[in-house]
């Protein structure tokens, strides 16, 4: 038995995937190897919030820490977006926000979720003979045809507010109950997806997963200002620590440094899975197989972080990595620890950051510089032809109209429906 996963950590809207594959040959009528695949998101852990990727922290998160050594990790893996159901949607379509509709979150009155048109992997494999399954958090609406039970799941148990310890437990263990059964139940492939968050520090663990959740408080990857990062598209807001783990075909603490993104999980997991995906619209994500299973460092040459509620448009890209440049041309409205946020600030030319030199972009390259002026003609390039494929390209919208009589339920004590705003 063999055993895929993806495993990401995002920054305070944070994720965390994980993947795990059955392979059965028998079950294959073409006798080819297709694997099946558990994805965890976890909300809110950043990247400098595990000890592995930060020693001087002064809290050890051994349990995560332990997780990450399961298999390949990546030190240059972002979250699609800085919020939370951007971010759900783009590793869900392989699209960015400006062209699957979702650019900002759904509220718990929302009417509508990720536009129906747009297609999911799991629907993907689900048409191929996947089970499908999604647990936990999904933050892509609640209304009708949107919940995950229509979207081609073949069950879910859902919520709109990542689910905390100790509520987390039973549904862990329901889960774990249903996927076995499932699993022993058929000879079919299953996808399962589950969102959690701080599943992974051992939920048995009370005291590691508070030191966990209190050394969060303190790490901060890089943000001016010293406000959470969450939001913004500096690093703090959406670099994660991912892992992927696949016994036998991934090495054991092993990792890479490509440029990957949450983007890349659909067609990497469509590709692995020997499915393709519909070739009426265009896709941001890459597939990262060989990265995975080849040793490739081949990521993207540029990837664009949306704006996510801090400053500027919803979902418009503002700003852009090149290689190891990274240039804004928009920042500010981080809410500081005060809950003070900072003025919107636009950039022309744009603010561009050297990140192998300068991690904590904190020193603009200079603009009379030669490095300078030709980081921004590549970026220039880069930006416009991105948006000019999304001009072209079949874009949804997503219905943002939120009603009273849309809230599904509202009790602070049931995990299920809980939608008031954690502590
Ligand atoms: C969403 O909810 C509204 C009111 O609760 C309802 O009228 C509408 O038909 C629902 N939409 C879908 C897609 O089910
Ligand atoms: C992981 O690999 C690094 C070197 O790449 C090594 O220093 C470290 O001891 C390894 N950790 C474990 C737990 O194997
Ligand atoms: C991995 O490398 C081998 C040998 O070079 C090649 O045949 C194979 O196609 C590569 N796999 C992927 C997914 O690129
Ligand atoms: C979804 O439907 C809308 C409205 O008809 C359309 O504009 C959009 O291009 C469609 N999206 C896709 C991916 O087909």
């Amino acid at each position: 038995m063999a055993q895929l996963g993806f495993c990401t950590l995002l920054v305070f809207s944070g994720l965390l995937h994980h993947i795990k594959s059955h392979i059965k040959k028998e079950d294959n009528p073409e006798g080819k190897e297709r694997p099946n695949f558990i994805i965890i998101l976890a909300d809110d852990i950043g990247w400098g919030d595990l000890w592995l990727n930060r020693p001087d922290n002064s809290t050890p998160t051994p349990w995560l820490d332990s997780l990450m050594l399961k298999g390949k990790r990546f030190t240059d893996f972002h979250s699609p977006a800085s919020t939370c159901s951007p971010s759900r949607a783009s590793i869900l379509t392989g699209r960015h926000g400006l062209r699957n509709g979702v650019t900002h979150n759904f509220a718990v009155g929302s009417v509508g979720g990720l536009p129906l048109n747009e297609t999911t992997f799991a629907q993907l494999l689900h048409d191929e003979g996947y089970y499908t399954a999604m647990i936990g958090k999904w933050h892509l609406g609640h209304n009708g045809s949107y919940s995950p039970v229509h979207r081609v799941m073949t069950w879910a148990a859902l919520t709109n507010q990542a689910l905390t310890f100790p509520a987390v437990l039973p549904v862990y263990i329901v889960s774990i109950v249903l996927i076995r059964s499932m699993r022993d139940a058929t000879p079919k492939w299953d996808y399962l997806c589950l969102k959690m968050r701080r599943l992974l520090s051992n939920p048995w663990t009370h005291g590691a997963l508070k030191t966990d959740m209190q050394q969060r408080q303190s790490s901060r990857f890089s943000q001016p200002g010293g406000g959470s990062a969450k939001r913004t598209t500096w690093e703090g807001g959406h670099r994660v620590p991912t892992v992927v783990s696949w016994p036998k075909k991934i090495k054991h603490n092993s990792s890479s440094d490509a440029l990957l993104s949450g983007l890349d999980i659909f067609p990497t997991v469509l590709s692995l899975a020997g499915v393709k995906p519909p070739s009426d619209r265009r896709y941001d994500g890459i597939d990262i197989t060989d990265v995975l299973l080849n040793d490739s460092e081949t990521g993207h040459e540029s990837l664009m972080h949306p704006n996510s509620g801090a400053a500027g448009q919803y979902g418009d890209l503002q700003t852009v990595r090149l290689k190891h440049h990274k240039a804004f041309y928009i920042t500010g409205g981080s809410v500081a620890c005060d809950g003070e946020s900072g003025p919107q600030q636009h950039h022309d030319p744009p603010l561009i950051f050297d990140l192998s030199q300068d991690e904590a972009e904190e020193t603009p390259l200079d603009p009379e510089s030669k490095e300078f002026r030709s980081v921004l003609k590549q970026v220039e390039r880069e930006r416009e032809a991105l948006l000019w494929d999304i001009a072209t390209d079949r874009v949804s919208a997503a219905d943002y109209t939120v009603i009273p009589s849309a809230e599904p339920c509202c009790e602070p004590q049931n995990p299920v429906c809980r939608c008031h705003r954690l502590k």
